[in-house]
């Protein structure tokens, strides 16, 4: 198994320019400022069936060609690195190991777009994260890779790196670009979308740092290497994957696309804990509906398990034992949502406690039969609201209505948790 961004990894610290270099960093970027047009790298990424590491998948290539490169004014890259997302942690692991990726796929990103100014949004409290980045930076314009005619090629592109004011709607694009502005960070209403009108109203483009960290392999090895990278042929590349819950090992690991779930959790997560059996699990933080025992040959890849009835997400692998109760692990991740709704439009702001005082009444055997189809219509209703988080919030929410009535069912009937309230993790 080939790894793209883990290759290098070392457990005494971060990888150094120096060893980056010797495995071959920054040949691609000399290799594009020498004999490569922008749009010749973004068809490089186009071809390599590259999708955004960021949770919705969407084509980098593609959303790269929407920037319109005829209007006046200044452009800019964000490259995301909020992750708040629950169950996720990869940016922070990569991050830890190995900023030139980044530092490279910014730059790579940037001259693609014609952006000469681009931030990476951190989150708060990634302290080793960004201060491995703000080195990084700095050796990096030392060593003529950024700053002002990289290589005496005439481009030229300045990073600042912008800690987050600590909120998980700040990682939303639009209210990112608020919070960067200076704003208080409310999602914007799309369209105009960000590649037209974005930060300052300008052409802006939003990558998560996995994304971005992957386009210099693809610049260097070719986008046939980066297909052949996954398990399916239907996938492309690699993903890292965190893995936490009732599995033996929490660890963040690099594996192909299309691996399924069994193979992962059996893998690297070394196996459900002693004593413990699958019962389910989200397989791409939060916001994504769960899998269950039926799923577990289900192959780790965006379009498949879209077809399961979940999604890839940005892939943070929770997984729950028979003794979890599903109502309240959903609690748990409702009530996450509940508290950091930015409180911009009604249906999440005042949705959100609702759905959790539900499922909590439910969980303390409170419930009324009438609360099923309750949770049923704010399904539906929350997917009315102005940005993605209130639907995120809701994934769960429809996977235990879908997958575990019974359970829900069983609470109300009892007038008690069967579970002795057992909270994910315990
Ligand atoms: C509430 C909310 C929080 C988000 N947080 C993050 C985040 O921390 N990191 C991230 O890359 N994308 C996050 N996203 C998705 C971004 O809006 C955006 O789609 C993503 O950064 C695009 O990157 P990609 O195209 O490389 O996947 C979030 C979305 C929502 C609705």
């Amino acid at each position: 198994m080939e790894l793209v961004l883990f290759r290098h990894n070392r457990s005494d610290g971060p990888v150094t320019f120096a060893e980056y270099c010797a495995a071959g960093g920054f040949d691609a970027l000399k290799r594009t400022l020498r004999e490569l047009s922008p749009l010749d790298v973004q068809q490089l990424v186009i071809d390599s069936g590259m999708r955004g590491r960021g949770g919705a998948g969407f084509p980098t290539g593609k959303k790269w060609s929407f920037v319109p490169r005829d209007l006046p004014g200044p452009r800019y890259l964000i490259c995301n690195s909020d992750e708040m997302e629950p169950g996720t942690y990869k940016d922070r692991v990569l991050l830890e190991h190995n900023p030139w990726h980044l530092v490279e796929g910014i730059t790579l990103a940037a001259y693609v777009l014609g952006v000469s100014h681009a931030f990476i949004f951190i989150r708060r409290g990634y302290e080793t994260p960004a201060g491995n980045l703000r080195a990084a930076l700095a050796e990096a314009e030392q060593a003529g890779l950024l700053g002002d005619n990289i290589l005496g090629s005439g481009f030229s592109l300045k990073v600042d790196l912008h800690v987050s004011a600590g909120r998980y709607i700040c990682g939303e694009e639009t209210a990112l670009m608020n919070a960067l502005e200076g704003k208080r960070a409310n999602p914007r209403a799309k369209p105009p979308f960000p590649a037209v009108r974005g930060l300052w109203g300008g052409p802006t483009v939003v990558n998560n740092v996995e994304t971005l960290s992957n386009v210099p392999a693809i610049v260097r090895n070719g986008p046939e290497w980066f297909r052949g990278l996954a398990a399916i042929p239907e996938a492309a590349g690699t993903k890292l994957f965190c893995f936490s819950g009732h599995v033996r090992t929490t660890v963040c690991a690099e594996l192909p696309l299309g691996m399924t779930v069994g193979e992962m959790i059996d893998g690297p997560a070394g196996g459900m804990r002693p004593g413990s059996r699958f019962k389910a699990c989200i397989p791409g933080g939060a916001s994504t509906p769960f899998l269950t025992a039926g799923h577990l040959d289900v192959p780790m890849d965006f379009d498949t398990v879209a077809k399961a009835g979940s999604r890839l997400g940005t892939g943070g692998v929770v997984v729950f034992d028979h003794r979890t109760c599903m109502v309240a692990a959903t609690l748990n991740l409702v009530s996450f949502y509940a508290r950091e709704s930015c409180g911009w439009c009604t249906p999440c702001r005042e949705g959100l406690p609702f759905v959790r005082h539900v499922l909590a009444r439910i969980e303390r055997g409170e419930g009324e039969p009438e609360d099923i189809d309750i949770l049923r219509e704010h399904v539906k209703f929350l997917s009315l609201s102005f940005c993605p988080l209130a639907p995120g919030a809701m994934g769960p929410v429809e996977g235990l209505l879908r997958l575990f009535e019974e359970e829900i069912r069983d609470h109300i009937v009892k007038k008690s948790c069967p579970f002795g309230s057992g909270r994910p993790g315990a």
